[in-house]
């Protein structure tokens, strides 16, 4: 065995890059559960395209078979219900450990110098991540999967000038039909898991080269013994690769507990209305995108009013799309002098929990029909969540911090 790995080394360095990527791969010793998400997305992530797979060999991606493909998947494909659930309901899981994992960089200042770039890669992930979702939820092609891509689509039309051709370059018809559901297929099974997975790569490459930050937001690199090992850091090897299979069994149990009995979640991770064929002639009473979007399509529909001769539509996409973009931007916002939220002080955490409120109220309102007491509640979640950003610069200056400890702490 060591002759075997010994001649591949020679040839390709896989001893050298599982030292430097895993057991001589110093992680500080003081994560906590926030630090679970990454890998967790990783087993999401996996989950996803293997099942995927499966599925791709029984699906028929047009419009005249698409909807019974999926019937036949769920009812005479050996095991095929399973698989279809396990990636439908994966798609949310994955959302679920994507927010909550972009959330502990928020928490624990991640984004912060060094790691601005590990965040950016996160960022185009997220962007990816949404279109991945959006045109696999149009493959069932049910009445929710053609009028959500319908309405989301047309928000291209609102751009000035090329808006018109646009939408209809993307869609590659006068209206969505087996020719859009072709194209998303194609995007949605190879081009753009391709993608993803580069930049899952580039972003775990880019995080190993500056090391992991940590709860307590501290630079263990400056703390080294003799031997030049970082005192408060381990190998993730065989440390955190075991350690890191509770958090792993856990969510198993979880996902497994949703995918039997709440599979799709009281029409949150699979809409009632997509449980029926795609009609053009017949509009659902209510068009409201899954649940890991309403955040935006909230915000989205929070712009009412026409503005320098620019009808809502277009300020409403323009906000929708400012409300993502400035997540790029976070890293050169904080202007904090420390990391955690541990030491920052009352104005970040208030303005946090702020953010955290506006979010998912936001959320809830982009799930229900719009009423003007909603609208103007959206209104107000809308402003909660651009200040936290652009205020960011100004309270995270001002605000008196706490000392930050020498070494790592544990709670
Ligand atoms: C497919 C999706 C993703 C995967 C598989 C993934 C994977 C990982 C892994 C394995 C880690 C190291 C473990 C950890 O610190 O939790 C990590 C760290 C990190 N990720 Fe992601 N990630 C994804 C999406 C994102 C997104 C959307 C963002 C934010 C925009 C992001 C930002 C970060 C940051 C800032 C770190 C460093 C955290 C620290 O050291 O404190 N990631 N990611």
């Amino acid at each position: 065995m060591s002759k075997l790995i010994k001649w591949i080394d020679e040839r390709l360095p896989v001893v050298d890059a599982f030292e430097r990527h895993m057991s001589k791969y110093y992680a500080p010793k003081n994560f906590n559960l926030w630090y679970a998400f990454g890998v967790l997305a990783l087993v999401t992530l996996v989950n996803q395209l293997l099942t995927g797979i499966w599925l791709t060999m029984k699906y028929n991606p047009s419009a005249d078979g698409a909807f019974a493909s999926v019937e036949y998947i769920m009812r005479d494909v050996d095991y095929g219900w399973i698989l279809r659930y396990m990636h439908s309901t994966g798609a949310s899981m994955f959302f679920i450990v994507v927010y909550l994992h972009m959330f502990r960089g928020l928490l624990y200042g991640s984004y912060q110098k060094p790691r601005e770039l590990v965040w950016l890669i996160g960022m185009a992930i997220f962007l990816v991540l949404m279109a991945e979702a959006f045109m696999g939820y149009m493959l069932p092609w049910g009445q929710m999967s053609y009028w959500g891509a319908q309405v989301i689509i047309n928000l291209f039309s609102a751009i000035p000038v090329i808006g018109e051709e646009l939408a209809l370059w993307i869609r590659g018809d006068y209206l969505i039909s087996g020719i859009t559901l072709n194209r998303f297929f194609a995007l949605h099974v190879i081009a753009l898991p391709l993608v993803l997975l580069a930049l899952v790569v580039l972003h775990i490459l880019a995080l190993h080269e500056v090391g992991s930050n940590n709860p307590d937001g501290i630079d263990i690199k400056k703390n080294k013994d003799e031997n030049g090992i970082p005192k408060d850091g381990i190998p993730f090897h065989p440390y955190y690769t075991v350690h890191d299979l509770v958090p792993i069994g856990v969510f198993l149990f979880i996902f497994a507990l949703i995918m039997f009995f709440f599979p799709t979640f009281d029409g949150h991770f699979l809409e009632r209305p997509n449980f029926i064929p795609a009609d053009p002639l017949q509009t659902p009473e209510h068009i409201a995108p899954v649940w890991y979007f309403t955040p935006f399509y909230a915000m989205l529909r929070a712009v009412t009013f026409d503005l320098f001769g620019q009808p809502a539509q277009f300020w409403g996409v323009v906000v929708m799309g400012a409300s993502i973009a400035i997540l790029f931007v976070l890293p050169w916002l904080d202007r904090s002098p420390v990391r955690s939220m541990r030491y920052k002080g009352w104005m970040s955490r208030t303005m946090l929990a702020i953010f955290v409120v506006c979010f998912v109220v936001l959320g809830y309102l982009g799930a229900v029909p719009a009423t003007p007491t909603r609208t103007l509640v959206s209104q107000l979640a809308t402003l909660g969540y651009f200040a936290f950003f652009i205020l960011m610069p100004f309270y995270t200056r001002l605000e008196a911090t706490k000392p930050v400890p020498e070494r790592v702490t544990f709670k």
